[in-house]
């Protein structure tokens, strides 16, 4: 039998994790042949909720979870991971601004960096799902210097397969038809959904739409805001999807991205398509199966680079703000 993969999820006893955990244990995430060993991180007064949860998790009996550990403490929950998913965040709150946002998001994402440094398995991956998740990414890979930074993502697979869909509904084919879709840049409204090299059948997906109106005026502004229209009709953020997402960005991350196709992810920055080294920011990326790769030599229009450029901008604005916060 394989050795048990150590999947640690911080907050899990939110609804995101009570989505995801699920799908952890019944294989979605690494494959159906892989074992997993759950380690849940919650502050202290979440910890008897995350005990209900793993209670339902234990009642699944899934032939591949090969045990649940729950901690308050960073340090044990990171002993040894291989998946690390960041869930856990401060949300913004009503009249608080910018900097209190970073820095009790810093106040979390620090302690759980310096965790992974001083106890990581050696190939660690880490996905960063809590908001501002670019941002929250780059405090915490700061605060790992013996991780490769490589190996400190955030998510950014929601918005593409938001935008999968949107696309897909506008050239009335179904998801299984587009391709080579991308995000660039940032997990918030300044996200750049990119359909001028993305594919319909084969065929230019802009050149498919045809209809500039459209894209500057429903889909790329659905997209961005698609987080928002959740809550005003659901009453609660998206969670199923946020899940369903970090389970598509690890299996591409670890198993591979098909032949001729890329995915979203947002990953360190080296200096590709001039996005300043270092930032933590959306890409188009392929993987072999282990690392991730940014897509070189797309065509950027002046449409294009201005968006990217913008929520570029964004990241560094917040980089610089956590900077000058000394939560880098
Ligand atoms: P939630 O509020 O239901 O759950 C968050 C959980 O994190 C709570 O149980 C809380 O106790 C826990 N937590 C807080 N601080 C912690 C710490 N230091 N260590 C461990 N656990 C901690 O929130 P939900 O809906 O599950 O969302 C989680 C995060 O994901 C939010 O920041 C949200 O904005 C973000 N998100 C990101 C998306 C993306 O596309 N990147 C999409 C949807 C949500």
């Amino acid at each position: 039998a394989r050795t048990p993969v150590t999947v640690t999820v911080t907050g899990a006893a939110g609804q995101i994790g009570y989505a995801l955990l699920f799908r952890i244990a019944s294989g979605h995430l690494l494959g159906n042949d892989v074992p997993v060993r759950l380690r849940l991180l919650e502050i202290t007064p979440a910890l008897k909720a995350a005990e209900g949860t793993a209670m339902e998790l234990d009642d699944c009996a899934f032939p591949l979870l090969a045990g649940i550990d729950i901690t308050d403490d960073a340090r044990a929950a990171f002993d040894g991971v291989n998946v690390a998913l960041l869930v856990g965040a401060r949300p913004r709150t009503a009249g608080m601004e910018r900097g209190d946002l970073l820095s009790a998001n810093g106040g979390i994402f620090k302690p759980q960096g310096e965790a992974i440094n001083a106890g990581a398995a050696d190939d660690v991956r880490v996905l960063v799902v809590g908001n501002p998740a670019n941002t929250n990414a780059l405090i915490a890979a700061s605060h790992a210097p013996d991780v490769p930074s490589s190996r400190f993502t955030a998510m950014t697979r929601l918005d593409h397969n938001r935008a999968k869909t949107q696309l897909a509904k506008k050239a009335g084919v179904t998801v299984n038809d587009i391709t080579n879709l991308t995000i660039w840049g940032n997990h918030s409204a300044t996200q750049y959904p990119d359909i001028f090299n993305a594919k319909v059948n084969g065929r230019n997906a802009a050149e498919v739409v045809n209809d500039q109106a459209w894209l500057e005026g429903d889909f790329i502004p659905t997209v961005a805001k698609r987080g928002a229209a959740i809550i005003e009709a659901r009453g609660a953020s998206s969670a199923a999807s946020a899940a369903n997402a970090a389970i598509d960005h690890v299996y591409s991350w670890v198993n591979g991205t098909p032949e001729g196709d890329w995915v979203s992810a947002a990953i360190a920055s080296d200096g590709s398509y001039g996005v300043p080294e270092g930032i933590i920011s959306s890409f188009p990326v392929t993987s072999n199966g282990g690392e991730w790769e940014v897509v070189q030599g797309l065509e950027i229009s002046d449409f294009s680079r201005s968006r990217i450029d913008a929520s570029v901008a964004e990241l560094v604005e917040e980089r610089d703000a956590v900077r000058a916060l000394g939560l880098i």
